[in-house]
């Protein structure tokens, strides 16, 4: 497979074309931003821990029958990927209070709610990504209600599914942030990432924080804290 020219390049990526037209490489940065941009710093190692860590748990749910963009990792920071038109909505599924579920609506962080719930944000840089209902999302014409539901319902699988996986790791998972795209033949697909960076994980007995809310609280050292994370999942260490 050959690297071709640069086709996008996002805060934490760079996405570049291949001699297949169905597929692209992926390159990780080791650019860290938080609060939609403002808050920006470059940390050597992040790309690669993110490549290793979604990686494993692509690999993971493609054993567990989850339809996913991944083909195989080829660097330690760079992954092949099908080629998908990506579904602009975040769809963000919480086991426990934490962030901005927290702050809106005053429950303290580290609350279990009584089931995973999922939510969906419009995936718009400039309008800082704000969060979308069902409604909204089917009358402006991002998806239909059907693609909706299926949207929650393999949110909620793939919950299902990490949620074991980590815990058998010590890791709680408290939520994270998914991105779906549709492939040249249409089918849905689960695409992007899934790293410390989209989701919060937490030590599983003392709730110590081991991602990227280090990094945007100024709580600690997120390299350390992603190693971590990757030699629990059972992934290869740098040394
Ligand atoms: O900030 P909030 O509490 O809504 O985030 C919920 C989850 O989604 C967190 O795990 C966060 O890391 C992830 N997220 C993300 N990218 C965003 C927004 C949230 O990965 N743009």
């Amino acid at each position: 497979m050959i690297k071709k020219q640069a086709l996008y390049e996002g805060k934490a990526k760079r996405i570049y074309a291949t001699d297949d037209e169905n597929i692209v490489w992926v390159e990780y940065k080791d650019s860290a931003t938080a609060f939609n941009g403002v808050k920006k710093a470059e940390i050597t190692g992040k790309g690669r821990l993110n490549n290793e860590i979604t990686s494993l748990l692509f690999f993971l749910l493609t054993a567990k029958g989850i339809a996913n963009h991944f083909i195989k990792k080829v660097s330690d920071h760079e992954q092949l990927v099908k080629r998908v038109k990506i579904i602009p909505l975040e769809v963000i599924v919480r086991n426990y209070a934490a962030g901005s579920f927290s702050k809106r609506f005053g429950v303290d962080e580290g609350k279990r709610l009584k089931r995973p719930i999922v939510e969906f944000c419009l995936k718009n840089d400039e309008l800082g990504d704000p969060p979308i209902t069902d409604d909204q999302i089917e009358v402006l014409e991002i998806a239909s209600t059907d693609v909706i539901e299926t949207l929650k319902t393999s949110a909620l699988k793939i919950n299902d599914i990490l949620t074991e996986f980590f815990k058998e790791c010590r890791l709680k998972l408290v939520d994270f942030k998914l991105e779906f795209g549709v492939d040249a033949d249409g089918n849905i697909l689960l695409a992007d990432e899934i790293s410390p960076d989209t989701c919060r994980l937490w030590d599983i007995d003392t709730n110590e924080k081991l991602d990227k809310d280090l990094f945007r609280q100024d709580l600690g050292n997120l390299i350390d804290a992603y190693e971590t994370i990757l030699q629990r999942l059972g992934g290869k260490q740098h040394v």
